[in-house]
């Protein structure tokens, strides 16, 4: 495995695979990788002739008052993890080079970028944009792989690479959980052993959502109201049920529908969802009187 520190090494790199005739699959990290990264990794290198992995803690998604110093650093581990996943290249770029002084260009996706996260989070989804637009740039990849943790990241960066023509097929791989339920997270580093029964809350409201749906509920007040019980343990920002795609409000729930929560425990911020489509479940689309 090479380490490449350097834009412009990086990009070298990557045209001298595509001169070679070689497909690259990339996966965008801030570090702290957990199983969840490595079911990404792997699924890239198990598509793709070579990989890359990029470790970049970006700090145009942090707000001032977020945990931008804090955030887990762990690059030795990380470089075992993705080499153990069959990564060719970890893209470590240093700060002054992806935001060198008068840096002041960044990517907005409209629309998609409104709600959810972004209600607390208003900074988060263009720094995002931006830093991915700037990696795919660089690393030049055929497909680029992201968790379903991160749904409204994973809609915005679709969006955005069909919107500017990136020639990336963006990759959305399932979410991968802890034994007990939780969805694996860098973040979940910041939970006590005390805080963690509480952090379970979500993902058990959305299993119960889950078997709602199953059993033909549709009206959206009830899934809200099925979900906020459960999650009282925890302190809530959101419960979004929305159309998967647009990231919409519904009003009922009919088609493609995420159903996604956000909430905070201790130092932690928490999310997770749950991807539900009315038409794979037919049996159960007549709504309850
Ligand atoms: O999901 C993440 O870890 C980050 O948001 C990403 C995509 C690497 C951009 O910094």
């Amino acid at each position: 495995m090479i380490l490449i520190r350097t834009k412009e090494a990086m990009r070298r790199w990557s045209l001298a695979q595509k001169g070679a005739g070689k497909s690259i699959g990339f996966v965008p990290t801030m570090g702290a990788l957990h199983e969840g990264h490595a079911s990404l990794m792997r699924a890239s290198a198990a598509e793709n002739d070579v990989s890359v992995v990029s470790i970049f803690v970006n700090p145009a998604q942090f707000a001032p008052h977020e945990d931008f110093d804090a955030y887990p650093r762990t690059f030795e581990d990380d470089a075992v993890l993705s080499e153990a996943c069959g990564m060719t290249v970890i893209y470590a770029p240093e700060m002054a080079s992806m935001y060198p002084a008068g840096y002041a260009t960044y990517v907005t996706v409209e629309g998609l970028s409104e709600g959810l996260c972004s209600r607390t989070r208003p900074h988060f989804f263009r720094g995002v944009a931006t830093v991915v637009a700037k990696l795919f740039n660089t690393v030049l990849p055929d497909r680029a792989y992201f968790g379903q943790k991160d749904a409204q990241q994973c809609a915005i960066i679709t969006r955005m690479a069909a919107d500017l023509d990136m020639g990336v097929s963006i990759v959305e791989m399932p979410i991968v959980r802890e034994a007990d339920g939780l969805a694996m997270s860098s973040r979940n580093k910041y939970l006590s052993a005390e805080e963690r029964g509480p952090a379970l809350s979500l993902s058990r409201a959305l299993r119960e959502a889950e078997a709602l749906l199953l059993s033909g509920e549709r009206r959206v007040e009830a899934i809200d109201a099925c979900i906020r019980g459960h999650m009282a343990p925890v302190k809530i920002d959101y419960v979004e049920i929305v159309h998967a795609e647009t990231m919409k409000p519904l009003q009922v729930i009919d088609g493609p529908v995420l159903i996604a929560v956000a909430a905070n425990m201790g130092r932690a911020r928490l999310i997770d969802n749950l991807k539900f489509d009315t038409a794979r479940h037919p049996q159960a689309a007549v709504a309850r009187p």
